[in-house]
């Protein structure tokens, strides 16, 4: 039988901020319509490999195949445009705009003006707290609401391959649980395939189909999800816990 078709993938992937590498040969797949979960500890490369994904930084070697296609010196503006949205560390809401504006920003890119609209209203549908708060202000929002805005500002772009960077952070764990069972919603109904970086371990690995642990600016470990959740020599292992 051949392998599941990847969305997905990269070999050898080396990056580095100025001289100062970071990532040494990275190796991943994700398969279409899947969540894999990145974890490693602080400093692991973890930001930096969703930063080069995503076009923010240039590889020095290495190939990122999305779809098939291989993304290498491709714009972000073009990267958009296939189907790959990245919500950064911290997010990236822009605390000057208010909740509307923010989620315009999303749809820039997009040609058909009458779907961006559709997927505004469907980000409103599912995020209720920011319909009521349209007209606020970034930075009035809570911690959590901020997160809403975050995905669903990357969500009217309609991604195919959502890159999410420590979504989790500073937020209490109800709202945690809830994103966690949104992604598994957005696979499960609309296909959709993400590359969850995540220091909350736990939650990430309940989600995901598969886990991918990063150290030192290398995948140290690929595995099904369920087995770094089943296996404690496993865990103890590569996730100290
Ligand atoms: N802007 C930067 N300039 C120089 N070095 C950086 C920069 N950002 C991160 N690094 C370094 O790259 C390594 C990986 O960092 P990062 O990708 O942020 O790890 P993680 O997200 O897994 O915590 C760390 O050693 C960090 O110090
Ligand atoms: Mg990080």
């Amino acid at each position: 039988m051949s392998a599941p078709p990847a969305l997905l993938s990269v070999e050898a992937l080396a990056v580095g901020y100025g001289p100062v590498p970071v990532l040494h040969g990275v190796d991943l797949r994700v398969t279409t319509g899947t969540i894999a979960a990145v974890l490693g500890a602080n400093g692991a490369g973890k930001t930096t490999l969703l930063r080069a994904l995503s076009g923010v930084l240039r590889p020095t070697a290495g190939t990122v195949r999305f779809a098939g296609e291989d993304l290498r010196g491709v714009r972000v503006e073009h990267l958009v445009r296939r189907g790959l949205a990245h919500v950064p560390e911290g997010r990236g809401v822009i605390g000057e705009l208010t909740v509307e504006e923010n989620l315009r920003l999303g749809a820039l890119w997009r040609a058909d003006r009458a779907d961006a609209a559709r997927a505004l209203d469907e980000v409103y549908h599912l995020f209720a707290p920011l319909a009521r708060r349209r007209r606020h202000l970034g930075h009035q929002l809570s911690g959590g609401e901020r997160q809403m805005l975050a995905l669903g500002r990357a969500l009217v772009a309609r991604p195919r391959l959502l890159l999410l960077d420590e979504p989790s952070l500073g937020l209490a764990p109800r709202v945690v649980a809830q994103t966690m069972a949104l992604l598994r919603r957005l696979r499960d109904d609309t296909g959709l395939t993400v590359l969850l970086v995540e220091q909350n371990v736990r939650s990430a690995l309940a989600v995901a189909d598969q886990g991918i642990v990063m150290a030192l600016g290398r995948v140290v470990l690929a595995a099904p999800a369920a087995r770094l959740r089943d296996d404690a020599d496993l865990r103890h292992a590569y996730l100290g816990f």
